[in-house]
């Protein structure tokens, strides 16, 4: 099947905003260090070009999970698929995510953290889809509120493909 995608975030936007976010998450942990967590592989992108503007002292880790589901219908079961080379206990974790949808994922990330004795947890993601949420997750940092439709680009694959593009831009089926 054929697919077209069509420019909806500019490379120049998705930049401005970035340095907001970093602003913001420099401000509020200032005098403390934060352990940015990476959800592999669709938030690498974003997560690099935040922590670089992002002036407290960084530690980053990265995490792989996929979701269970049969067929289009999400169970809400989270796999680990890589997990974290470093602990978490005792430092003020942000889960950085490319995109929230159902809301599962973080969900169930927030919860594994806290567990693990994180001595805060918040999530920071670049996009947020609202309108499909399963569950209720309170994100503290949104790049970009977006309808329901399918994006790629700036890490965000569509068949693994795409993740390159510079710009988040929506998929289109002919
Ligand atoms: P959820 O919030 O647990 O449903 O999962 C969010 C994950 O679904 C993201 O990390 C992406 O990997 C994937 N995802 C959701 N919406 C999109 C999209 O529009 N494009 C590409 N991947 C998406
Ligand atoms: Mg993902």
């Amino acid at each position: 099947m054929a697919e077209t995608v069509k420019e909806m975030l500019s490379e120049e936007e998705l930049t401005k905003r970035i340095q907001e976010l970093g602003d913001q998450i420099s401000k509020d942990y200032e005098g403390e260090s934060v352990f940015l967590v990476c959800i592999l592989k669709g938030a690498a992108f974003f997560a690099c070009e935040l922590a670089k503007r992002i002036t407290v002292p960084v530690t980053i880790d990265f995490m792989a999970t996929s979701s269970y589901g049969s067929g289009t219908v999400s169970t809400g079961e989270v796999q680990i698929k890589k997990d974290l080379d470093l602990g978490v206990e005792g430092r003020h974790v942000i889960i950085v995510e490319d995109i929230i949808d159902s809301g599962n994922t973080l969900n169930y990330l927030s919860g594994l953290f806290k567990d693990r004795k994180a001595k805060s947890v918040r999530m920071c993601a670049m996009l947020d889809k609202p309108d499909r949420r399963e569950v209720d997750v309170p994100v503290d940092y949104i790049g970009f509120t977006i309808p329901d439709a399918f994006v790629v680009g700036y890490g965000l694959d569509y068949d693994q493909k795409y993740r390159n593009l510079p710009y988040i831009g929506v998929v289109e089926f002919d």
